[in-house]
């Protein structure tokens, strides 16, 4: 029979509603029990790279299926083939966001389906992203001559913040790219524990990954000061042009924040575009006792934030602020004929500010949860997550088989295996990571510091209490025994 003929008309479109409502409905009761049941299934998985993709046809589909099929076999096939992130004994990384509003608001988000581009494809999703940087910018303490725009994640945030600054430093790049043009190569300065971020960010705007200058840190994994002075110095009497500092709070490894006040001033000095990666740690800010953290941003040109990665807002969601978002703009704004019409009368069109035309309406799930935790809900949060990392962190120092590796940061503790020959710890610590996470009841990770490998945990679930760490204790300690 032909294929045409096959589906009369009364079928064509979408899923029925009568059906739909009824999916939505059994869909209410999986995401409720996914959450419910969540610390009772495995962690993450142990099959072999390939073993989910073997257990699926390799063959697109041709005739459609029915949605209780499809949701059977995420709960056959594709569950089990999952890290939970939002598991509470998922301690990879730092912990992650998963929370109730933030599901909602995501659901909410989908049917919308908005392209947030200018403001007249949808100025709801513009005004509240406007509204959500913001509320942000008032809680990270940031004086309000910094505007920012919600990119997806830090590393495309950072790209932008440097091409702003790799503009002001060779005029009209925008216009005739960098080569064939008598300009002195471009230097950029960061710790030996910034984020790869910054490689990729010179990688792409075509400064080049070996222009970027890993500055030594001190024993707190701070970026030494000293040493940025003479590398800059030194890159000055070879003809560089140092351009930028990408100063961390917050490290991946130890969660450890550079002396910002002082970076600042190195920048004034050497008029340096000072960019601060608050990936992670810039959410800290909320917290009262963690103010400090926001010494010096106020001199900063750019600042990142992942609400994404603290602030309880699920996957992607990051802010990038610059010092007079007119920069941003300048850089790139080009409004092509098509868009025109869209673009008049317009308070704010986001497509003006990045590489990026369609955007989602991230803003959101931001709103709503932020609305549902306020400010003290997630301080209380936070603050948990920090008592429970000091608390890991006191069980470590009365086992003499481990040591600290680090001082404890934020959410963030680094531990290290030490009772064995000295040749051995390494592998021994590898070993112990792989073995926790071949359980399945516990994720962790391991990351190295001064060239030894070490064990880290990061808390940042809302799930997690102090009995789930008190499990994943006994099971490093069984784990050691069992070496
Ligand atoms: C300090 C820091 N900066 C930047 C990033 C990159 O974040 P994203 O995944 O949002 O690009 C990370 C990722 O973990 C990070 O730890």
């Amino acid at each position: 029979m032909n294929k045409e003929a096959k589906t009369p008309a009364s079928e064509l479109g979408d899923v029925p509603i009568a059906e739909f409502r009824r999916h939505l409905h059994k869909l209410a009761d999986w995401i409720a029990d996914y959450r419910e049941n969540i610390s009772e299934i495995r962690v993450a998985p142990n099959d072999k790279p390939g073993a989910i993709r073997a257990a699926l046809p390799a063959q697109p589909p041709e005739d459609g299926e029915s949605f209780e099929n499809i949701l059977a076999d995420v709960d056959r096939l594709i569950l089990p083939g999952m890290v939970h992130w939002s598991h509470p004994m998922f301690l990879g990384y730092f912990g992650w966001t998963t929370t109730a509003p933030g599901i909602l608001g995501e659901i909410i988000s989908a049917p919308l389906n908005v392209n947030a581009m200018t403001w007249r494809t949808c100025p709801a999703a513009t005004e509240l992203e406007t509204l959500v940087i913001d509320w942000l910018r008032q809680w990270m303490h940031l004086p309000n001559e910094f505007g920012g725009v919600v990119y997806d994640t830090a590393s495309v945030g950072i790209m932008h913040a440097l091409a702003v600054a790799r503009e002001e430093a060779g005029p009209s790049t925008r216009k005739l790219g960098l080569t064939m043009r008598d300009l002195p190569r471009l230097r950029i300065y960061t710790s030996d524990q910034a984020h790869s971020s910054v490689e990729k960010a010179a990688i792409a705007l075509g400064i080049g990954e070996e222009n970027v200058r890993r500055v030594p840190s001190d024993k707190e994994f701070r970026m030494e000061m000293s040493i940025l002075r003479e590398t800059i110095a030194q890159d000055r009497r070879l003809g560089f042009k140092p351009l930028a500092v990408i100063a961390t709070v917050g490290t991946t490894s130890t969660a450890s924040v550079d002396p910002i006040p002082e970076i600042a001033r190195v920048c004034r000095e050497e008029k340096m575009w000072l960019h601060i990666d608050g990936a992670y740690g810039g959410g800290f800010a909320i917290v009262p006792e963690c103010k400090w953290i926001t010494g010096g941003w106020s001199e900063a040109d750019s600042i990142i934030i992942n609400p994404h990665k603290t602030l309880f807002v699920p996957l992607d969601f990051s802010v990038l602020y610059v010092r007079d978002l007119e920069r941003l703009r300048r850089v790139f704004t080009l409004v092509p004929e098509y868009l025109r019409g869209d673009t008049v009368e317009a308070e704010k069109n986001y497509m003006d500010y990045g590489i990026q035309l369609g955007r989602r309406f991230r803003a959101l799930k931001a709103w709503m949860i932020w609305r549902t935790f306020g400010r003290e809900g997630m301080v209380t949060f936070m603050r948990e997550h920090i008592r429970l990392a000091k608390l890991f962190a006191d069980w470590i120092k009365i086992d003499n088989r481990f040591e600290l590796a680090a001082s404890v940061s934020m959410g963030v503790v680094c531990f290290r295996f030490i009772a064995a020959d000295a040749g051995k710890l390494d592998n021994l610590n590898m070993t112990m990571v792989e073995r926790i996470n071949g359980s399945g009841r516990v994720y962790i990770t391991q990351t190295k510091l001064r060239g030894r490998t070490v064990m880290r945990i990061g808390l940042g679930n809302i799930l997690t209490t102090e009995e789930h760490l008190r499990n994943v204790w006994e099971l490093i300690q069984k784990t050691a025994e069992g070496l």
